[in-house]
């Protein structure tokens, strides 16, 4: 088993090694200020989990990280959109991110949709750079569109709005919502990796079993630190959810029954790769229960 210092460690350098490629990302002849906005935004920090999770499947199955980088950045691109559209006033409403201005405070309304469609659009031209069989990263591509569209993270964060100042919903449809807009991500980033490395099927089945519950995971943690943690530490502004009235495993099942849930669906994604061994399987697992003792 992996210490949780030698978890942090590698994370750490795959972070930086993400950090590092992002601002060759955005690039080309475009006005300076949706530049400076789609900058700002992907310059601002965060954890760099999902091109981890990409580089690290990748990994798994041999992939230099090198050759993974373009495809794991252009992940973090489509994932730093979905946060300056969800902070925007139609959907969340919040002024903070990553310690920030939220994009649209930052710059306007107009040019914070605008970076978001340019991160989103930009991501799969970036992807299309990766130096491998082109049979792999259509696949990659594929699966990362379905990932992040109307049937993945799109469609979840509609869901987030029609449930927003609603009666509480069922568990089955909460369920649905955060496997939707955050799952879906999470998993293909892993499922990504994988394939751009050529795993097999029965070997893609496992990883993606592995991602979807490490989201789930890792979005019921995300309710449960805006209700206990506070603004500074999270660096987005604590107690939104209930100040809009959102629909969330505290608010529908209570802290404690909502912190056993992430744990039993951390669980779930150690299990789904118990048979996967060596140093890359067991980050993956210790990664896995990151997700649910994260204080941010
Ligand atoms: C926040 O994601 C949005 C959710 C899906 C919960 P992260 O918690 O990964 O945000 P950053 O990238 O670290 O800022
Ligand atoms: C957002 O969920 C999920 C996305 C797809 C962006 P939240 O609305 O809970 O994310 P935070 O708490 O603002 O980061
Ligand atoms: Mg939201
Ligand atoms: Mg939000
Ligand atoms: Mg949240």
């Amino acid at each position: 088993m992996m210490s949780g210092e030698e978890m942090k460690a590698l994370l750490l350098r795959r972070a930086r090694m993400v950090e590092e490629f992002l601002p060759s990302c955005v690039g080309g002849d475009m006005p300076p200020r949706l530049r400076d906005s789609m900058l700002y935004s992907l310059q601002a920090g965060g954890k760099r989990l999902r091109p981890v999770l990409c580089l690290s499947c990748a990994a798994l199955f041999g992939l230099a990280e090198s050759v993974v980088l373009p495809f794991a950045a252009a992940i973090e691109m489509i994932h730093t959109y979905s946060l300056i559209h969800d902070d925007l006033p139609a959907m969340d409403d919040d002024d903070l991110r990553r310690g920030k201005p939220s994009n649209h405070k930052a710059f306007d309304e107009a040019t914070a949709i605008l970076a978001g469609d340019g991160l989103l659009t930009d991501a799969f031209g970036r992807m299309t750079a990766v130096d491998l069989p082109a049979s792999r990263v259509l696949a990659a591509m594929g699966e990362m569109a379905r990932a992040a569209g109307s049937t993945g993270m799109v469609g979840g964060q509609e869901w987030d709005m029609i449930y927003t100042g609603m009666p509480p919903v069922s568990l089955d449809e909460l369920r649905r919502m955060h496997a939707m807009k955050t799952g879906a991500l999470l998993r293909a980033s892993c499922v990504c990796g994988a394939l751009l490395a050529g795993a097999e099927s029965i070997e893609l089945q496992r990883i993606s079993r592995y991602g979807a519950a490490l989201g789930v995971a890792f979005q019921i943690a995300d309710d449960i630190l805006d209700v206990v943690s506070d603004t500074e530490t999270l660096g987005k502004p604590a107690g939104s959810d209930a100040e809009h009235g959102k629909n969330t495993y505290p608010s529908l099942v209570g802290l404690d029954e909502s912190r056993r849930l992430a744990q039993e669906q951390a669980r779930h994604a150690q299990e789904a790769i118990a048979s996967f061994h060596g140093p890359e399987a067991e980050f993956l697992r210790a990664l896995a229960l990151y997700t649910v003792t994260r204080v941010a």
